[in-house]
């Protein structure tokens, strides 16, 4: 929903300057020392009018709550909410989550807030939801071991999709509710949750805390879901983009799957496949327990299409090994396996900072040496098997220089 403009916005903003922090980049690592009498600081990232803001502040004048918001003319109605109340430990920042790590140093926030945060329901969209990964990592900067983020929403796809991200980033969940107020009102609402309590909406609730595993931002990027404008086999433009693997991915890819005969040396040995979810939750589990790898999905649009691995990562050599496999046989033949190859060559080395990428193929598979030879790899070697693959960030560059990448 947009917010109405306000009238004489400004004017009005600047009568609560008592609770608004001007230069808050000033601030970052100094908050409780600026505004003394307080013993710790909580966050909360998209306050709108401010009921939660003003209630939660009153129910702790000894903690410093800071509120974020990036639509002034509904920061202007929390402002002027806590000021009528006469709350002395609220500051309100007019800005974008986003921006966290040049406001709060690391681990000086100790609890913070995500109320009902826009869903962005398209996934082309998914990295603007305030729980994607890249924030994630943000908060998990700010936070620190134990630190906890209390997430509030009426959206059931994207309380779910949180709740893989969350666990795919780390971070252990605690009292986690499809149905908040069950049994009657419980702790602080926000002015959306109380109309949606009034309308029998229910509301999910997690905490996600903080732990050793957590991903901070000091574990490399998250896919960018960087759109590849492509042009297929046919001329036709298409665009494909990478995400995070999460368990609903690794369904939605398992549902359309069929085995791929190229990857048969001996084609007595192909058997159909069939779709079990819990063969692929258990899959999907152990998936996660290889530290040396890195899983993603390919999308186009909302269809996942393929499925990426970075195998035998290697930290110091930064060398390692790609597989893609697409889904079934109607993604063959579109130019589509080369994009993706394309996309997954341009993040291993831009994104993930890699030096040499490895790839093999079955002597077979003809179609899989032909894509990686037109891409740029060179061969390397031979066996009674395989064939292997090499391309080095040098000979990247200079297929970025050429354009042909
Ligand atoms: C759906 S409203 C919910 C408001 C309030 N938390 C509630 O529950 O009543 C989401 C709010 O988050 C703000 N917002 C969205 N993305 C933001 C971001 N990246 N940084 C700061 N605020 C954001 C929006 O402007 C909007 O006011």
């Amino acid at each position: 929903m947009r917010m109405r403009k306000r009238h004489n916005l400004e004017p009005r903003l600047a009568a609560c300057a008592a609770v608004v922090t001007e230069d808050p980049f000033s601030c970052r690592g100094e908050w409780l020392a600026r505004y003394p009498g307080h013993t710790r600081l909580e966050l909360e990232l998209g306050c709108g009018k401010g009921r939660f803001t003003a209630d939660t502040a009153a129910a702790s004048p000894g903690t410093l709550l800071v509120a974020v918001e990036k639509v002034p003319d509904a920061m202007v109605l929390a402002t002027e909410r806590c000021l009528r109340r006469g709350l002395t430990n609220v500051r309100f920042i007019d800005g974008d989550a986003a921006r966290l790590g040049d406001l709060f140093a690391p681990g000086e926030v100790s609890r913070l807030y995500i109320n009902f945060c826009d869903p962005w329901p398209k996934s082309r969209d998914a990295k603007f939801r305030l729980t994607a990964p890249s924030f994630l990592r943000l908060y998990a900067d700010a936070l620190p071991l134990g630190g906890e983020i209390c997430f509030k929403t009426d959206n059931a796809p994207l309380f779910a999709w949180s709740v893989e991200q969350f666990q795919a980033e780390g971070w252990e969940l605690r009292d986690v509710t499809d149905d908040l107020h069950a049994q009657g009102p419980v702790g602080v609402m926000t002015d959306y949750e109380a109309k949606f309590y009034e309308e029998g909406v229910p509301i999910h609730r997690l905490v996600a805390v903080r732990t050793a595993e957590t991903k901070t931002t000091a574990a490399g990027p998250v896919p960018r879901l960087r759109d590849a404008a492509l042009e297929d086999a046919r001329g036709s433009h298409f665009s494909l983009h990478l995400e995070n693997a999460t368990r609903q991915l690794c369904h939605a890819y398992y549902r359309n799957f069929q085995q791929d005969p190229d990857l048969f040396e001996d084609k007595s040995k192909l058997k159909p496949y069939r779709y079990d979810p819990d063969k692929v939750n258990k899959f999907f589990s152990e998936r996660r327990n290889r530290p040396d790898r890195r899983y993603y999905y390919i999308l186009q649009g909302d269809e996942v299409i393929g499925d990426l691995v970075y195998k035998k990562i290697d930290p110091e050599r930064k060398s390692c090994e790609i597989g893609i496999c697409l889904v079934n046989d109607s993604y063959k033949n579109r130019g589509l396996g080369t994009a993706a190859e394309k996309l997954a060559l341009r993040f291993g080395f831009e994104e993930l900072g890699m030096e040499t990428v490895l790839a093999d193929s079955l002597l077979s598979n003809t179609r899989s040496q032909h894509v990686l030879l037109k891409l740029g790899f060179e061969l390397t070697a031979e066996d009674e098997h395989f064939r292997y693959f090499r391309i080095t960030r040098e000979q990247f560059s200079e297929l970025l220089r050429k354009g042909s990448i």
